[in-house]
């Protein structure tokens, strides 16, 4: 699948192909996403075809600004207050669907729920506008794999099945958004770590976020959270001090152990938000020099680090093709 430059006549016809029904990946903020009308249950569905996503997840809904949210959605005072604090940007917001609003049921996998953000990117607000639909949006990598930051992965990883890629360069924040649940005014609670720090959110509502209610964990509310999401080819041993023979190297910070494989530093200068930026796109390309096994260096678990660490936890699961 080829790329195309982003330029107004693009981003045009790339509206008109998702109002026609098409897959247009396109990018924002945080990560590529794979877009759909979210409206049309058919271009939905053709969402987890083109992913090879092995079950219907639900799905972000993107829309160019905070109107636009309260069409779909119903916004609590509290995701009223988090939308005017960190809208447009990666932050998304659980609330209750509107059933009226026309959004497809296969969108949020039959909860009443809708995972609502308004993105921070030049492109994907343009699009926004120029398909004139809400866009349901996953990550526009294989089911699987980590998230695309740039339009090569998205072509690595996607073939038929998505009829553009619009190029954007490389995204800024390189980790997905956050994801809070609000529908409950009391009980803010994250559902997924990501690009805007807890301690952020915290802020702006004035007290720490809640626990999430007790659950079945093998339903986790948030399915994106089941434990084996994100993963490389390459097996992860986080926490590595030390280099063992084979071995790629994932480093952050200085104190880097000597070894004479492949070795990415995240960020020499131990900066979290650098780290992030770069952090799929090195366990891609460490995942490409063909290593069985990539030594993670230990990463601080404050800001920002609590959602590379989850992504790294994550990827370093035992795989469903492990049991
Ligand atoms: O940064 C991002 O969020 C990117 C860009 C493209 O916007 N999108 C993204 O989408 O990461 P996806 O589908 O890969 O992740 C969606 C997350 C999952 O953890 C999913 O379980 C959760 O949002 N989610 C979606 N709808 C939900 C709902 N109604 N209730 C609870 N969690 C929901
Ligand atoms: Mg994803």
């Amino acid at each position: 699948m080829s790329v195309t430059a982003a330029d107004s006549a693009a981003i045009e016809e790339a509206g008109q192909l998702i109002r026609a029904g098409a897959l247009v990946a396109f990018p924002t903020e945080t990560v590529y996403g794979l877009g759909a009308d979210a409206t049309n249950g058919r271009a939905v569905a053709a969402i987890f075809e083109a992913k090879g996503r092995p079950r219907f997840n639900p799905l972000i809904v993107h829309v160019p600004d905070l109107a636009g949210a309260e069409r779909i959605g119903v916004l609590t005072g509290a995701a009223r207050k988090l939308a005017e604090a960190f809208w447009p940007g990666p932050l998304t917001l659980v609330v209750k669907r509107r059933p009226e609003a026309g959004i497809s049921d296969l969108v949020s996998a039959g909860l009443d729920t809708l995972a609502l953000r308004v993105p921070a990117h030049r492109i994907a607000e343009a699009l926004l506008r120029a398909a004139d639909r809400p866009l349901a949006a996953p990550s526009a990598n294989r089911s699987g794999r980590v998230s695309p930051t740039s339009a090569a992965h998205v072509a690595d990883d996607l073939g038929g099945g998505v009829a553009m890629i619009l190029d954007g360069g490389p995204t800024a924040h390189g980790l997905e958004s956050t994801v809070v649940d609000a529908t409950d005014e009391a009980r803010v609670h994250l559902l997924r770590p990501g690009a805007v720090p807890r301690e952020a959110i915290a802020a702006v509502l004035g007290r720490p976020l809640s626990d999430a209610p007790a659950g079945d964990t093998a339903h986790p509310a948030s399915p994106g959270q089941l434990a084996s999401h994100y993963a490389p080819n390459a097996r992860l041993r986080l926490n590595a001090r030390d280099v063992r023979p084979g071995e790629a190297l994932l480093a952050f910070g200085s104190g880097v152990p000597a070894s004479d494989g492949p070795l990415i530093n995240l960020s020499p200068r131990g900066d979290l938000v650098e780290a992030a930026a770069g952090l799929f796109g090195a366990l891609r390309d460490l995942d490409k020099s063909g290593a069985a096994t990539i030594a993670v260096m230990p990463i601080p678990e404050h800001g920002l680090g609590e959602a590379i660490n989850d992504r790294l936890r994550r990827a370093a699961a035992p795989r469903p093709s492990d049991r």
